[in-house]
């Protein structure tokens, strides 16, 4: 009899564009809290990002183009995402008395991730759409006054909490699946798994919001918090 390899295939399709998401996501959040050292080292990192130091000048379209490869990576991983999402109301509620039941921790994460997952579909493609057509807005000015002035900030708060838990939970589940720490004693090995990515979550969390909140500074009062002057003017 042939063996039916789909299954397997878009599993590890969505292992990797997850892996590959979460390792984008690891180091945009921290470039993004680049502004916690001042409004000159986002600057700088923005530039840098956007060419300046191999161009001599900003190119926009390398951020339009590299969000739009993001942008296709996401939707896709979500797309595969959705096979696994409860298909009726019968599943759902079956899922929900099996999860009450068994009260096992990692089944509940499971429904973390569901959740957080599907709220991503609205607030990352809005994120992302702006980044793909605005690139030139991107910089110490122009992202605090969307922030403040164009009322990105609960956008960002709820995005921020949603990637960083939905990353968290889908980093140990594919450790997990893949057996990349099995040792001698797998359930200590989880605990500690577990424990890690908990703690590395926290950072994140704490980082980028106080990013956050250091964009929304500088919105209100036209200063960093070391008292350097920037510009936020409507564009
Ligand atoms: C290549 C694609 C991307 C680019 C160029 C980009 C760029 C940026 C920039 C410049 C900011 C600062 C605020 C602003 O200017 O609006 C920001 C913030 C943020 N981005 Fe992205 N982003 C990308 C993809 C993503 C994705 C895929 C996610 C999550 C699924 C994400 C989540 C966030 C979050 C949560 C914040 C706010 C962080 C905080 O709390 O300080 N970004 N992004």
């Amino acid at each position: 009899m042939k063996r039916n390899l789909l299954p397997a295939r878009l599993d590890l399709a969505q292992s990797v564009t997850g892996l590959v998401l979460a390792v984008f996501m690891a180091f945009h959040l921290v470039f993004d809290s680049s502004i916690l050292l001042g409004a000159n080292a986002f600057r700088f990192v923005s530039g840098a990002l956007e060419g300046e130091l191999i161009f001599g000048q900003k190119i926009p379209l390398i951020t339009t183009l590299f969000a739009g490869v993001i942008f296709a990576i996401f939707i896709a991983h979500a797309g595969l995402a959705m096979r696994k999402f409860p298909q009726n109301a019968a599943q759902y509620r079956a899922f929900r008395s099996h999860m009450k039941e068994m009260r096992h921790g990692d089944t509940s994460l499971w429904w973390l991730q569901i959740w957080t997952g599907f709220a991503m579909f609205f607030l990352a493609s809005v994120h992302l759409y702006i980044m793909m057509t605005q690139p030139d807005t991107i910089g110490p000015a122009g992202s605090s006054y969307r922030i403040v002035f164009e009322w990105k900030w609960p956008l960002y708060l709820l995005l921020t909490i949603a990637v960083v838990l939905h990353a968290a939970v889908g980093l140990y589940r594919l450790a997990l699946k893949w057996g990349w720490f099995e040792g001698k004693d797998p359930n200590r090995r989880r605990k500690t798994l577990k424990k890690a990515v908990w703690i590395v979550s926290a950072v994140y969390l704490a980082m980028s919001l106080a990013a956050l909140g250091a964009f929304v500074h500088i919105g209100l009062t036209g200063q960093d918090h070391f008292g350097n002057q920037v510009e936020v003017v409507p564009r």
